[in-house]
């Protein structure tokens, strides 16, 4: 690894709510010696709350500057960022990105040109803001033995969620328009309320935690929008707490991904991971179960996730992807017996070739399956692809 003592020179692209928050980050952390030398952004007649002469809109100011070692890529548009980044690392900068859809859809892509290139590419803020998940994938869980990563990977989601199980409830819509109004969504909420960029970030965990790219159409997926009280109720009647998880699991030689509901036992860790706050909780054969909590999201945190990405550049750090390069990687596969919860109509409910039925309730409020049933069989049945049913699975711990 080469250092550097020489002050880094950053070229920035995106002022929004991380490019802000950086700026101010790096301006209070003096003693790093790093300096935003230029920042490109898109909108000609935005105001700016810092001078003009900071700004350009033309991405070869930066891309074509040799003054420029560090691209930080902080836009919200995952195809101008790809041209972005991969021309960055082509010319031989190093590059932070916080786009978790950039690295989840073209990751393969992005392999292939640090290997050519041997530039490196840092995104620990693409994946659950301020929790240092990704390095310490790479770096502690290097050699003990994985067999789950799960978590609560989104914010806005477990916020909409824990305003749900409160008792003054009054349902998703009043939820999801509290949260939008605190800033906890956006005005189009569809990523995150339908677990895309929950899939985007378990994508990511499974190439760090267990050497597997995969497209994140390839995730077992599906949102909380369809939640009733209903769902609700019976979950606390259960000792249970609805959450969105995102979960990465070993099966002997397969491995499932999903990014799902789950009705999660009131005594799990997860269950108690309340509002904005994400976590990722790691099972491996030595050090057992353990649990990283933190913000997920917001200028401050995914900042400070972008700041110490920027730090490790100072001493050459880069991604080694072991786990992609061992000799036998799991095979991504969802033939799994897995225990479900489903709520809907009689049609919806007996196209899921459930094989034990737990729990089968029928009353003036609804129907619901409490069952056991393959994960992909599940994925491919009508119940699934409906858009009124709730699914959810029902975790053992
Ligand atoms: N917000 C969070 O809490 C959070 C957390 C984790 C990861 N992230 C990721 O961080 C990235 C930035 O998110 P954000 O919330 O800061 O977004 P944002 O507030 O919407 O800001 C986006 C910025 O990107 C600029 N931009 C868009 N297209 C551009 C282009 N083609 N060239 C140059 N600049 C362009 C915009 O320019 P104008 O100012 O001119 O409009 C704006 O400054 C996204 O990938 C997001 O997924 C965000």
């Amino acid at each position: 690894m080469s250092t550097t003592t020489s002050p880094q020179r950053i070229g920035l692209f995106g002022f929004g709510v991380v490019g802000q928050g950086l700026f101010d980050v790096l301006h209070r952390t003096p003693g790093l010696q790093t300096e935003i030398t230029r920042i490109c952004v898109k909108n000609r007649s935005k105001s700016r709350p810092i001078p003009a002469s900071h700004f350009t809109y033309e991405r070869n100011d930066i891309l074509d500057d040799p003054n420029i070692d560090v691209v930080v890529e902080l836009i919200d548009d995952a195809d101008a960022a790809f041209e972005i980044v991969s021309k960055a690392l082509r010319v031989g900068k190093s590059v932070v990105t916080a786009n978790k859809r950039l690295v989840a859809t073209r990751l393969r892509e992005l392999l292939d040109i640090q290997m050519e290139t041997g530039s490196s590419l840092l995104y620990e803020a693409s994946t659950c803001g301020s929790i240092p998940i990704i390095r310490n994938l790479e770096e502690y869980y290097d050699n003990d033995m994985l067999s789950r990563v799960e978590g609560i990977v989104n914010g806005t989601t477990n916020y909409i969620l824990t305003a749900l199980h409160e008792p003054a409830s009054t349902g998703y819509a009043s939820a999801l328009a509290q949260a939008q109004v605190l800033g906890f969504a956006e005005s189009d909420p569809t990523l995150d309320v339908e677990a895309f960029d929950a899939a985007f970030k378990t994508t990511i965990i499974a190439a760090h935690a267990f050497g597997v790219v995969v497209n994140p159409t390839q995730i077992v997926r599906r949102g909380i929008t369809t939640i009733t009280p209903f769902d609700v109720s019976i979950a606390q009647q259960q000792s249970r707490t609805i959450k969105l998880l995102s979960r990465v699991q070993l099966h002997g030689n397969g491995l499932s991904l999903l990014a799902l509901p789950a009705l999660s036992q009131n005594a799990s860790p997860l269950a108690g991971i309340r509002n904005e706050v994400n976590a990722v909780r790691l099972t491996a054969a030595f050090s057992d179960a353990q649990l990283l909590v933190g913000k997920g999201a917001g200028g401050g945190p995914t900042a400070s996730a972008v700041l110490s990405d920027i730090a490790a550049l100072r001493y050459g750090y880069r991604y080694e992807y072991k786990k992609l390069n061992q000799a036998s990687r799991p095979v991504v596969g969802h033939n799994v017996e897995t225990v479900v919860y489903v709520r809907g109509t009689n049609e919806q409910i007996t196209s899921i070739p459930f094989s034990v039925i737990d729990v089968d309730h029928r009353s003036s409020r609804g129907r619901y399956v409490i069952g056991h049933v393959q994960l992909d069989a599940l994925h491919k049945s009508a119940a699934f692809q409906d858009p009124e049913t709730f699914i959810a699975i029902v975790p053992e711990d």
